[in-house]
């Protein structure tokens, strides 16, 4: 249960600028993902570099998640203080000080973890050979987002054979993360690698997609076994423009105040990138302002936001000006605590407890 709202008022609690996370829109969110994926019969396990919140992280457990995903091994150990017990890290773990970690980071919770090359794979067997606990695997595939992953389905099958045939690892299973609206021809990539191992007799216990951009446009798989949604919690306007949800959907947004409009058509709000981030995301402008939609948020600097706007009604200095940002995870990632709200109502600050975790 996520905390309900108080007498006061947001607008005049929270100083600017600020990240408003507005608890009923992410309530409506989370039983919305659950429920689709419910029906598309796959298990959830969000991915929390969206929120980095322990408390959203309970919530969507308590929602029906089996897990959750995690990018970095920080984020993980943040999620396990917080009393998660079943994490998936969606990177690959390099490096003998990460290694160390990652074999603790076990002993703590059920862990899984990803690989696409056999190096990688001797890393986690040099790290899990006599440990106490043993870690899952999963094969990462490039179903055409064209990041990590293998190539192919048999070089899946290779990787498969050497994590069943390494002492300390588990093979889990396969996964991907689709380049957007590719969500259903990846899993059919998943379909045929999953057939393959499993013809091979190997066990293939997960086969893991996720995206939010194809959550609502996914169709039923023969293998598909999981979710990973991450943005779907917030949303922000890249997925407002691919239309993966509406502006209503918006859970996230960034409070600003409009310190001075020098000039007709321009004005200048306290929020640039140290809050907003510079990620265009493949579009036009830093973000959406919900109050008024003929504003275009043009540039940012790091302290200032400029403002565009078509009408004659020029914004008044000390107006305050809500912004849906772009792409809502990077944002996260700027500020050491949100806004937790519900509607116009205040909830209370809540520390960004994964902010920051890269390594
Ligand atoms: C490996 C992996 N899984 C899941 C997600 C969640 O994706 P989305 O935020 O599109 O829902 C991401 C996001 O970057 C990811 O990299």
């Amino acid at each position: 249960m996520l905390p309900q709202a108080g007498p006061l008022r947001w607008r005049n609690v929270v100083d600017t600028p600020a990240v408003l996370i507005d608890l009923d829109v992410v309530e409506r969110n989370i039983r919305r993902c659950q429920e689709q994926c419910d029906k598309l019969g796959v298990t959830v396990r969000p991915h929390i570099k969206t929120h980095k919140l322990p408390l959203l992280a309970h919530a969507q457990l308590a929602a029906g998640a089996v897990g959750i995903t995690a990018q970095k091994i920080g984020e993980a150990e943040v999620m396990a203080d917080a009393g998660i017990d079943d994490i998936l890290i969606t990177y690959n773990i390099v490096g003998e000080r990460k290694l160390g970690r990652l074999r603790r980071l076990a002993d703590r919770c059920r862990l899984s973890v990803v690989a696409d090359s056999a190096s990688v794979i001797e890393g986690l067997a040099r790290a899990f050979a006599n440990a106490r606990s043993e870690i899952g695997v999963l094969v990462e595939c490039d179903t055409g987002m064209q990041r990590c992953g293998v190539l192919t389905p048999e070089e899946a099958l290779k990787l498969a054979r050497l994590i069943s045939d390494t002492p300390g690892l588990r093979f889990a299973g396969v996964m991907t993360y689709p380049a957007p609206g590719q969500g259903n021809a990846a899993s059919e990539w998943l379909d045929d690698a999953a057939r393959l191992i499993r013809e091979a007799g190997i066990e293939t216990q997960t086969v893991s997609g996720g995206g939010t951009p194809d959550l609502y446009a996914m169709k039923r798989h023969a293998s598909l076994t999981e979710y990973r949604p991450g943005s779907y919690i917030y949303n922000d306007r890249s997925l407002v423009a691919a239309g993966a949800c509406g502006v209503e959907d918006c859970a996230l947004t960034v409070l600003t105040t409009v310190i001075s409009s020098p000039a007709r058509g321009r004005t200048i709000v306290d929020a640039g990138t140290k809050v907003l981030t510079s990620d265009l995301f493949g579009m036009s402008g830093y973000g959406m302002v919900l109050e008024r939609a003929d504003c275009s948020v043009i540039s940012l600097n790091e302290e200032h936001g400029r403002i565009e706007y078509a009408s004659e009604q020029a914004p008044v200095v000390g107006e305050l000006l809500r912004i849906v940002p772009n792409h809502a995870c990077v944002v996260s990632n700027m500020v050491d605590s949100v806004h937790l709200v519900r509607g116009e109502y205040y909830v209370r600050a809540e520390p960004v407890a994964a902010r920051g975790q890269i390594t």
